[in-house]
């Protein structure tokens, strides 16, 4: 019994939260719930009730019913609804490009009376943060309606933020931050249809792993280069133990020439710029490490 009547309630909040939320003449509904526009005047006694259209990207559609009959070019979703003296207009499985005014004209004896209805569809957007091609944080909200308002905490100058329009009516938003300095960036989301903004968090280190490519391509090549030399100094130890006794070949005598030709000019080099201030110190240093 109990249960039965929390079922029940539960509907009924179901059906308040996600039916129609009328405000004034703007209604209000998130993409893919049913929308019921209620026409504010009675239509007792008309000659002929239209229901005109006007959606947001220009097109237009209409509905329209007399005693002649029925006329419509509005999408097979929509539905000319008549219920005693009130007329309404039925959107099942709303879309986005259902966003549009929606006024109901009827045309009496009396005169014509029409009454505009706005209806706004909302779209969640979907929202993913990562290191794009340059190394930067990245965030997207993509496919909001109405567009997502992006920001990031600390905030940057070099923030730059853009909309891309998709086909079917919402916008995709992406803002760079343009800088990896930081221990952790967050971006943060705010829409109609969230009740809080959304936080997305990347720490250091992501940001140094995606970011510092130069750093990677530097250790990559640091590493290269040290395997090149130990396997330089593998083929020569083999070299030795193959060839057995030889030691005093000439090419391990050539080593050490190169090696003192490489250092000569560099530590004449130092003598020379230190003999300004002390000349005594450093040659005797320099005669030392000879
Ligand atoms: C809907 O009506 C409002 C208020 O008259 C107007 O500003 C807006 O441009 C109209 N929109 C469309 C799609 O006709
Ligand atoms: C419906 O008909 C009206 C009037 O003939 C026209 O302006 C409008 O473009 C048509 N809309 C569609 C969706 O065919
Ligand atoms: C919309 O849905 C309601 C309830 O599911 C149904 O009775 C009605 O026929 C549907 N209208 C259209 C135009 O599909
Ligand atoms: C329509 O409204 C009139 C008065 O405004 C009322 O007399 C009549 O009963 C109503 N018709 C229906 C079907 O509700
Ligand atoms: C505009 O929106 C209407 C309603 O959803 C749709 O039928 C029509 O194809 C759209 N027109 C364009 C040019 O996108
Ligand atoms: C609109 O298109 C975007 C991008 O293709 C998609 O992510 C989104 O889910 C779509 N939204 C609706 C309501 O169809
Ligand atoms: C990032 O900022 C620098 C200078 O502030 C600029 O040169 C560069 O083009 C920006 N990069 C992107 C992806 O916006």
């Amino acid at each position: 019994m109990k249960s039965q009547e929390k079922a029940f309630f539960t509907f009924l909040l179901f059906l308040l939260v996600c039916l129609v939320k009328v405000k004034s003449d703007v209604l209000t509904v998130h993409v893919g719930d049913d929308a019921v526009l209620h026409c504010s005047h009675s239509i007792e006694h008309f000659a002929l009730l239209t229901w005109k259209v006007n959606f947001l990207n220009q097109s237009s559609c209409f509905m329209s019913t007399s005693n002649l009959g029925t006329q419509a070019n509005c999408s097979s979703r929509m539905q000319l609804v008549i219920d005693k003296n009130q007329t309404s207009l039925r959107i099942n499985n709303s879309m986005v490009l259902d966003d549009g005014n929606y006024t109901c004209e009827i045309a009496k004896r009396s005169g014509t009376f029409d009454y505009m209805i706005t209806l706004q569809i909302l779209a969640k957007p979907f929202v993913s943060i990562k290191i794009d091609g340059n190394g930067y944080p990245e965030c997207r909200a993509i496919g909001g309606k109405p567009a997502a308002k992006i920001s990031w905490t600390p905030e940057s100058y070099k923030v730059k933020t853009w909309n891309n329009a998709e086909q079917n009516g919402t916008t995709t938003v992406i803002s760079s931050y343009n800088t990896s300095n930081g221990p952790e960036v967050t971006c943060i989301v705010s829409h109609p249809t969230l009740a809080n903004p959304l936080e997305r968090r990347l720490s250091s280190l992501a940001l140094s792993s995606g970011a510092n490519n130069v750093t990677l391509i530097l250790g990559v090549i640091i590493v290269l280069v040290l395997l090149l030399g130990l396997i330089l100094v593998w083929r020569r130890a083999n070299l030795r133990t193959c060839l057995g006794v030889k030691k005093d070949r000439p090419a391990t005598r050539e080593n050490p020439v190169v090696v003192m030709e490489e250092v000569e000019p560099y530590a004449s080099f130092t003598v020379k710029v230190n003999t300004i201030y002390n000349s005594t110190y450093d040659l005797a240093e320099y005669k030392g490490a000879q």
